[in-house]
């Protein structure tokens, strides 16, 4: 088993330095054709920066971004910034950009948003190939939650989970390794866990500990949330603190999973071995996190009843139909709530995603839901129904909903939502000062 430096666990990759002046973080990122050494084997692969996975990037609440992307590639592809509550014109999941042509991503980091999201391509029918070939990273949001007593002694690593291109999605990958040692040397660590596979889940446990929940895809829950086992859904996120109580080697697990299609693996597989130091008496956990605000569902002004289901060769897909990058499948007006009731027909797991606009878990198969938490990736288990509210109050514009099963979401299961500016009300003049558009 490798043994890998604290580098490997904190930031991935050599990202480009950061340019910070004026409240702007600027910096750069390129796909390239490339070879990496992934689990002993050098395979081609597409990459960030040419690292698989691609840089950490890490940014700050409140200040703006842009990021320069180059597409290298000898295909179209575009940078989708998942997770991230920004405008679907900064995301633009319908940008293609060709060979050779860059766009600058120009967008502010919400307040409060501090926590872990990603970055992958989005090009229609090749995200599959172009995720699974290693084009995936980590976004980081540093806030002043970073420094609440609990979080700021803990150890911070981020676990990038990934099928590996070179084996057919096995072994799994953790950081770009087969089963990694994670040597910890604080008595409790910070794990921030990402699931970026093409199409795998993740039921991860680890041995002889419980996992404490406090953050999921959209940040920081109330307080932390006692776990013994975690699922994590293809591109969902979460960040888990784990307080040693011995000293010795814990093996995080992937225990078998199944969406509909029989188990991921036998008894369970080992991801990686954390190594507990030896003095370890970890402090409290914080009891208090974030605020999480309790959405008023009596002003929710729309119940969107939204089915999805595997017809591929049908065309049935998400409400009957497959992705259509001109039709519009459903429209919401910006300033309002909105209660989605998601039906998964199948008799598999779809995992729905959503970009630009977070969501609150409301119930799951009529079972309400434990915690608020904001998200961007919500599981639907085979024949069940979840419901969602989704507030729209900023940022008009077209976006996307899919499967996050990237072959399904390569094949048409995704739709397109127009959140349109209120009745009445003549759009917004520009708001940015002039200047803003040097991009495209
Ligand atoms: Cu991570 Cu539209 O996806
Ligand atoms: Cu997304
Ligand atoms: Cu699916």
């Amino acid at each position: 088993m490798p043994w890998l430096g604290s580098r490997f666990w904190g930031g991935l990759g050599r990202g480009r330095p950061w340019g910070r002046a004026g409240g702007i973080a600027e910096t750069e990122l390129a796909a390239d054709p490339t070879t990496a050494s992934l689990a002993g084997a050098n395979v081609q692969a597409l990459a960030y920066e040419g690292s698989v996975p691609g840089p950490t990037l890490r940014l700050r609440e409140g200040e703006r971004v842009r990021l320069r992307f180059v597409n290298r590639l000898e295909e179209p592809t575009n940078l989708h910034l998942h997770g991230l509550h920004v405008s679907p014109e900064a995301d633009a999941p319908f940008l293609h950009l060709q060979p050779g042509e860059d766009h600058v991503y120009e967008f502010d980091v919400p307040e409060g948003s501090a926590g872990t999201y990603w970055y992958h391509p989005h090009p229609h029918g090749s995200v599959e190939g172009q995720l699974g070939a290693g084009l995936a990273g980590a976004l980081i949001v540093e806030g002043p939650f970073d420094s609440l007593p609990g979080i700021a002694e803990a150890e911070e690593r981020l676990l990038v989970l990934k099928d590996s291109p070179a084996f057919r999605g096995d072994p799994v990958l953790v950081n770009g390794a087969n089963q990694p040692i994670l040597q910890a040397k604080a008595a409790s660590l910070r794990l921030r866990l990402l699931n970026a596979s093409t199409g795998r889940y993740f039921r991860l446990a680890l041995e002889g500990h419980p996992l404490y929940l406090i953050a999921t895809d959209g940040g920081l829950i109330e307080e932390p949330v006692r776990l013994e086992e975690l699922l994590l859904a293809p591109g969902e996120r979460a960040e888990v603190l784990v307080c040693f109580e011995r000293e010795g080697n814990f093996r995080l697990m992937g225990l078998p999973y199944d969406a509909g299609d029989g188990p991921t693996s036998g008894p369970g597989e080992p991801l990686l071995t954390v190594a507990a130091p030896s003095r370890t008496e970890p402090g409290p956990l914080p009891s208090c996190l974030a605020e999480v605000p309790a959405l008023d569902l009596s002003r929710a002004s729309a119940i969107q009843r939204v089915t999805f289901e595997a017809g591929v060769f049908s065309g049935k897909q998400i409400d009957g139909k497959s992705f259509e990058m001109g039709r519009v499948d459903l429209h919401a007006e910006k300033g309002t709530l909105e209660v989605w009731e998601i039906e998964n027909l199948d008799n598999k797991a779809h995992p729905f995603h959503i970009h630009s606009y977070p969501f609150q878990v409301l119930s799951r198969d009529g079972v309400p839901e434990p915690f608020r938490a904001w998200r961007d990736v919500v599981n639907l288990p085979p024949g069940k129904v979840v419901r969602i509210a989704i507030p729209f109050s900023d940022f008009a514009g077209k976006t996307v909903f899919h499967c996050h099963l990237a072959g399904h979401e390569d094949s048409g299961m995704m739709a397109v939502l127009e959140v349109t500016e209120p009745e009445g009300e003549a759009p917004a003049a520009d708001p940015e000062p002039a200047g803003h558009h040097d991009h495209h």
